[in-house]
Formats: structure tokens, C-alpha cells, sequence
């Protein structure tokens, strides 16, 4: 057990993290769950590390519900939503994780599917199980958040600008959501060390990632800025609905 969140603060509550069977999305639902949320893993590809993690969860004494599906398919979204429900009745936290781009193979418009179209998708089918005083969380890159005003690597740059108009996409849905009571929360982080996408990055640019970690003086883990993501869902929304995880002076503010 760690001591990221408050021991019991999310007792009684329902959390699903987008893309959870692995990196940040698997650590983020076990802080949830260590904290005392009966949770849903949803998974696209990785069903056996889904329910490895299940089983973990479930020894804590938590209610978890795995569910495969790809975010891109507005069918898939409908049918978890619909497990969702026929589970747990509502849903008090959504974690938007899942994210991609970079896999080879995948049509053009993939990020832009992926990264803005399945994140409304998302939302939009989980606000009627959304009630007061929930919370949606967003999960991005300082690369993507700060696209319009700091250039990043070429090959980067695609799925950089489809999670950026995916973060603006959701956030005009800002008011509505504060309407229902429900708070919103982008949180955004430098690479991290030991992902995929980071290890993509670093063999188009050899030594890319010391780089960063050299002018950022420190780059996080993956379960380092899991915490992060899972502190979003219980700290107060911040007046600009932005958590920035560590330094962030090599990036200008719009
Ligand atoms: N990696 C970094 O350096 C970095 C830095 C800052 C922020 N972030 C952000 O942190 C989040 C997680 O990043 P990560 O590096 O942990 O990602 P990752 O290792 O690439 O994992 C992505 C997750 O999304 C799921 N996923 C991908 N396509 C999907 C689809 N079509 N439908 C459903 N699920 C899908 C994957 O499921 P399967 O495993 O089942 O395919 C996986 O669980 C992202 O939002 C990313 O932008 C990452």
C-alpha cells in the first residue's frame, strides 16, 4: 500500500481510468483503489494485464469491473458505459488516459480520432452516470499542452496537436460540466521515463531525453506522475483547471 491519496478519501466511490491495463493509466487506478475506490479498468488490447491488475485490486477489498474497448469505436464506448451501469449505477470519477498516435499502421486522422473525437465520445457518454461533485480528470503532455507556443520533435508533433484540440475540445464542455457539479481537471507532464512513447521519441533523437531531463533538472516516473493524476481527482479543481506536473520554464505560456 502507498500513501499517495489519503487512506479512505475516495471510500464509496466509483472510478474509471481510460487506458488502465498498463503505464500511467494502471498506476493511477491503483491509487484510486488504495484509497477506497471500487473501480473500472478499461483496456483496449492488454485483457490478461487487465486482470492481473483486477486481481491485485479486488485483494484490497474492491469491486473492479474490466472492460475492453476501443475508444475509437463510438459502439465499444456505449457498451462499457452500459457495463458501467449495470455494475455500479454511477460513476463519481473519470479518468481520460488513453491516448496515441504514434503506433505505425493506423490511418492518417488516427491521433485526431484517438485524442480528440473518443475523449468527447467518452465524456459524453459517461456525464448521465456523472453526478454532483464528481470529477473528470484529462491526462497530457507539456508537449501537446504547450504546442500552440513551444515546438516539440517532428515526429511528435501530430499527436501533440490532436491531444492539444482534445483539451480544448473538452474544455468548452467546462461549464456545462460545472453546471451538473462536476469539476474538471487537465493535468499535464513532461516525457516520463520508461514509457513507450518516450522511448519512441528518444530512438528518432538520440539523447532527446537526457536533454530534457537535464533542463527540466528532473523527469518523472510513471507511477511519479500517476500520483500526480490521482492527487488531481481529490485536490480542489484549480481556478484554471490546470495541473502542470513539475518545471515547466522551457515552455512558453500562451
Ligand atoms: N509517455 C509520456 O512520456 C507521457 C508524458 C506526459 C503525459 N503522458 C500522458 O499520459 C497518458 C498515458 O500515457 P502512457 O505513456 O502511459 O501511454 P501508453 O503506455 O501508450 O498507454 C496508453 C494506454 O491507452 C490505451 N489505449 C490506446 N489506444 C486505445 C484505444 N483506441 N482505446 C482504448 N484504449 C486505448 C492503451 O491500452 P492497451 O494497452 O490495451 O493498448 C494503454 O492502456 C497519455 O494521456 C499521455 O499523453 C505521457
Amino acid at each position: 500500500m502507498t500513501d499517495v491519496l489519503p487512506a479512505g478519501s475516495l471510500d464509496g466511490k466509483v472510478a474509471l481510468v481510460t487506458g488502465s491495463s498498463r503505464g500511467i493509466g494502471a498506476d493511477t487506478v491503483r491509487y484510486l483503489a488504495e484509497a477506497g475506490a471500487d473501480v473500472v479498468i478499461n483496456f483496449r488490447n492488454k485483457a490478461p494485464r487487465a486482470e492481473k491488475l483486477a486481481a491485485q485490486l479486488r485483494e484490497l477489498g474492491r469491486r473492479v469491473l474490466v472492460v475492453g474497448a476501443d475508444l475509437t469505436d463510438p459502439a465499444s464506448i456505449g457498451e462499457m458505459f452500459d457495463a458501467v451501469k449495470a455494475e455500479f449505477g454511477r460513476l463519481d470519477v473519470l479518468v481520460l488516459n488513453a491516448s496515441g498516435g504514434m503506433e505505425s499502421g493506423m490511418a492518417e486522422d488516427y491521433a485526431l480520432t484517438l485524442n480528440r473525437d473518443a475523449q468527447i465520445n467518452v465524456l459524453d457518454a459517461a456525464v448521465p452516470l456523472l453526478g454532483d461533485g464528481a470529477r473528470v480528470v484529462f491526462v497530457t503532455s507539456h508537449q501537446a499542452h504547450f504546442i500552440r507556443t513551444t515546438p516539440t520533435m517532428p515526429e511528435y508533433e501530430p499527436v501533440a496537436l490532436s491531444k492539444r484540440a482534445g483539451e480544448d475540445a473538452l474544455r468548452e464542455r467546462i461549464p456545462g460540466l460545472a453546471e451538473r457539479g462536476i469539476g474538471f481537471t487537465v493535468v499535464s507532464g513532461d516525457m516520463i521515463e520508461g514509457t513507450i512513447t518516450a522511448t519512441l521519441l528518444e530512438r528518432a533523437n538520440p539523447g532527446a531525453i537526457a536533454e530534457r531531463r537535464e533542463s527540466a533538472g528532473k523527469l518523472y516516473n510513471v507511477s511519479e506522475f500517476a500520483a500526480e493524476v490521482a492527487r488531481a481527482v481529490v485536490d480542489e479543481v484549480p481556478a484554471d483547471n490546470t495541473r502542470l506536473v513539475g518545471d515547466v520554464s522551457a515552455f512558453a505560456a500562451e
